[in-house]
């Protein structure tokens, strides 16, 4: 595991993007693993910065999304959808039909997590992996939970959950009670996996993630045992681990 300290949140965001710049560049048809998430739209911002200034090229290159709430609509600006389209997307020169998210309106949900998760088999595997981190040690929508799910799954939200996104919402019961999320496996078969992590508020799951037991009860600490992971978290979010 390699990890880059930031001083702050705009520092993480140009070091993570630096990253997925260099992937970009080195292999332009490659498949990038996307999140949604405060913690990474500094990051976004980075690639579009470096597509209006330096041309970086989206042309071949693919996405597939980590996850998606169940019944909101592409169009409704709480989907993820809606956060990719808006966020990245429609700034840069990638063909529509290249980014892939969850339906998150599909009839048959579980029909819909097999879909996805052969799309993501069919896409040939993710060459590099975006996450974020949940309050409680979620990685996508990997909710804390007795097992590890493998695949893409249909997911109840944790209450906690629910409550940390509620301020995206107008009202708490407005937030999904389910979402589709891809499961463990398909993260973990990403070649690489960068985590970006801000503020003091993750400090201790941060620690718990990266150090502690690896435990389906902290979803996330399970990417101690990714060969290629980068952690590109700011002061705060590592105050309490000792580098
Ligand atoms: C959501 C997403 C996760 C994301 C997490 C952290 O629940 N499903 O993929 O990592 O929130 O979000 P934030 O970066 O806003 O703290």
């Amino acid at each position: 595991m390699k990890i880059i300290k930031t001083k702050n949140y705009d520092e993480m965001s140009e070091k993570a993007a630096s990253i997925f710049i260099s992937q970009v560049n080195a292999k332009p048809t490659s498949v990038l693993g996307l999140a949604t998430g405060s913690s990474v739209l500094g990051l976004y911002e980075n690639l579009i910065e470096s597509h209006k200034n330096d041309k970086l090229d989206f042309s071949q290159i693919k996405t597939v999304n980590l996850d998606e709430y169940a019944g909101l609509s592409g169009t409704n600006d709480q989907s993820y959808r809606y956060y990719m389209d808006n966020n990245l997307f429609k700034h840069i020169n990638i063909k529509p039909e290249n980014t892939h998210l969850p339906d998150g309106l599909a009839k048959d949900l579980h029909a819909e997590c097999k879909r996805y998760n052969s799309e993501i088999a069919n896409l040939g595997g993710i060459d590099i992996q975006l996450l974020g981190l949940g309050l409680n040690g979620h990685i996508g929508f990997n909710e804390p939970d007795d097992i590890f799910v493998k695949e893409t799954h249909l997911v109840d939200l944790d209450e906690s959950t629910i409550k940390a996104n509620s301020r995206f919402f107008a009202d708490e019961k407005d937030v999904p009670r389910q979402a589709i999320t891809m499961g463990i496996q398909n993260i973990m078969h990403a070649k690489k996996i960068v985590l970006c992590v801000s503020g003091k508020a993750k400090a201790s799951i941060l620690k718990e993630v990266l150090f502690g037991e690896i435990t389906p009860k902290v979803p996330g600490s399970i990417l101690q045992f990714h060969p290629d992971l980068t952690v590109v978290a700011d002061e705060d979010a590592l105050s309490a681990i000792a580098l």
